[in-house]
């Protein structure tokens, strides 16, 4: 895995950017306005990242990060994210999304909208609990004592180890909350939402979550 696509280049797609550019990654960087208005950005990432299209970021990413509002979800490009895997960043955030009466209701969860969205992707959810300016501060070499950890959650185990590498090169400690429909244990108002915590805080921050109807 050598180069990762971004389908959004705002506060957590420019962070994860410079995290892999740092880390030898090269980088293919997307955002909606074209390719033109991330200049500044490219010529900050250096000769290993390069702006495009949302479609040719989908294409040349060995994985792809999404990283947009979820409202947008529809709009990600399903042909060039076949068997890939994909991160999925996304917050449901009703004042900016809208209403989504399926997670609303809590029948889905946001990780599962982008799966369904793209049927044959790999899609694992990641960087969804931390702050951004927080993933080029925060990140520790592996064996770190108290080293951070991020949550993953997703159905398709090679994606998620290949995540969980991602992570560790990233300098983070991974805790995996199982597929994806258990993602809600990390969404927004749960107490591992925000907070910097290691890898058992995490698992105990988990375990207590509660679903929106229940708090
Ligand atoms: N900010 C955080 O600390 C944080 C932390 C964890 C998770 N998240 C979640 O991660 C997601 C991204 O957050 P953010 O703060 O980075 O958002 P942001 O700063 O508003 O950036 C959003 C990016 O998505 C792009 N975009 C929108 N629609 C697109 C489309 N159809 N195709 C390609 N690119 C598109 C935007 O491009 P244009 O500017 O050209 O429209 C922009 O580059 C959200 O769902 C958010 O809830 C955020």
């Amino acid at each position: 895995m050598k180069t990762i696509g971004l389908i959004g280049a705002g506060h957590i797609g420019s962070q994860i950017a410079r995290l892999a550019v740092a880390h030898g990654y090269d980088v293919v960087i997307s955002n909606s306005r074209g390719p033109e208005t991330l200049s500044g950005l490219v010529s900050e990432l250096g000769p290993h990242a390069r702006a495009a299209t949302a479609l040719e970021a989908a294409r040349a990413g060995d994985i792809v990060v999404v990283t947009i509002p979820l409202k947008n979800y529809r709009r990600v490009p399903v042909e060039p994210l076949a068997r890939k895997t994909v991160i999925d960043t996304n917050n449901y955030y009703p004042q900016r999304d809208g209403n989504i009466p399926e997670l609303d209701n809590e029948s889905t969860t946001t990780s599962e909208l982008l799966q369904a969205h793209l049927p044959t992707s790999k899609v694992v959810k990641a960087f969804n609990h931390i702050y951004a300016a927080q993933l080029t501060t925060d990140g520790r070499p592996s064996g770190t004592k108290n080293r951070r950890a991020l949550v993953i959650a997703g159905d398709d185990p090679a994606a998620k180890a290949m995540v969980t590498q991602l992570l560790d090169d990233f300098g983070f400690d991974t805790v995996d909350a199982g597929p994806l429909k258990e993602g809600w244990r990390i969404q927004r108002d749960t107490p591992g939402y925000g907070p910097r915590r290691n890898a058992d805080e995490l698992r105990r921050d988990l375990a207590a979550a509660k679903r929106y109807r229940e708090q």
